[in-house]
């Protein structure tokens, strides 16, 4: 069945070639045949001014490109076999040869601003930097009109596709992946035009100003939470840790007498001006219960009263 449609398609293609050129094989290369000898002549007659003209005829003839530049050469619209010319003297027929030079070295482009709606609808500026260069004069020249303002075209149009394909946070956060990414894809496209993209870069991603300041507003909150719970967490252990602290100074009295002595210790090496005054502990336990026993006394004078 596939082998039948390729067939078929074939055949259409030839018949398709005979229509248009007016007549099969046989007619085609009767015509090349004429276009040579044609060539030929003019070439003779070419040879011949430059040998008349002899010492004048070698400043028309005799060309220079420098060390990164490439001479493409027609000779009777046809390209020179043996490729682009270059570096250094090269040697063209006057009357038939048109050259055009081309320049090998790499090219910055600063992609403009490109205004682009990220895949999460937010509205960002962005632009980059393309690095590339001519890798096959001959291409360049031959295969496009013009090499470096398509690859220019077509950089920013990539720029704004890849930003359109993905969201806000990737772009911001993944600038590197993004640039190999463009640059695979330019690559690959300008391939077939000579042109080789080194590098890209993407220089800077400007957000809107309302944007910029509500994602300032989320980050301080975010940070302010975080901060409570920390502090909340340190509040939780530190309670623990002096309730623990109390059990042990009240299940022995003698605890509480040498934390005091420490505390004196302590107050001695930071003021060592202030005299300090031992006070037995015991005597406030004296006061404290002196204290306890009125507490006592007065109640059960008031019972007594009321019973009264
Ligand atoms: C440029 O491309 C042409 C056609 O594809 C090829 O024949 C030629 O070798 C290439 N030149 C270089 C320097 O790669
Ligand atoms: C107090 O202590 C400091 C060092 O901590 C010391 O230089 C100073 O001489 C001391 N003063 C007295 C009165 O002991």
């Amino acid at each position: 069945m596939s082998t039948a449609i390729i067939n078929g398609h074939n055949n259409s293609t030839e018949d398709f070639t005979k229509h248009v050129f007016g007549g099969g094989p046989d007619n085609a290369e009767k015509v090349v045949e004429e276009n040579k000898t044609c060539g030929k002549i003019l070439t003779v007659l070419a040879w011949g001014l430059v040998v008349l003209t002899m010492p004048f005829s070698l400043f028309v003839c005799f060309k220079v490109v420098q060390e990164y530049e490439r001479a493409v050469i027609f000779r009777l619209g046809r390209l020179l076999s043996g490729g682009a010319k270059g570096p250094g003297i090269f040697f063209i027929l006057p009357c038939i040869d048109a050259y055009a030079r081309v320049d090998l070295r790499t090219r910055t482009y600063d992609i403009p601003p490109q205004e682009v709606l990220t895949k999460d609808s937010v509205t960002v500026s962005v632009d980059a930097v393309v690095y590339y260069r001519v890798s096959n004069a001959t291409v360049s020249i031959a295969n496009v009109e013009n090499a470096h303002h398509s690859t220019r075209l077509l950089a920013q149009t990539t720029l704004r596709n890849i930003m359109g394909q993905r969201p806000l946070h990737e772009i911001l956060s993944e600038r590197e992946s993004i640039s190999q990414h463009m640059k695979a894809l330019l690559d690959e496209a300008t391939d077939s035009w000579g042109i080789n993209v080194e590098r890209v870069e993407i220089k800077d991603v400007r957000l809107p100003v309302q944007l910029q300041r509500a994602m300032a507003a989320e980050a301080e909150a975010a940070r302010e939470a975080r901060a409570k719970v920390i502090a909340a967490e340190g509040e939780q252990k530190a309670s623990r840790a002096l309730r623990e602290a109390s059990e042990v100074i009240g299940d022995s009295p003698a605890a509480l007498q040498l934390r005091y002595l420490q505390t004196l210790n302590t107050i001695s090496a930071e003021k060592n001006s202030t005299i300090v005054f031992p006070l037995p502990i015991d005597m406030l336990t004296y006061f404290v219960k002196a204290k306890e026993a009125a507490t006592a006394k007065a109640n059960a004078n008031s019972m007594y009263g009321n019973k009264e």
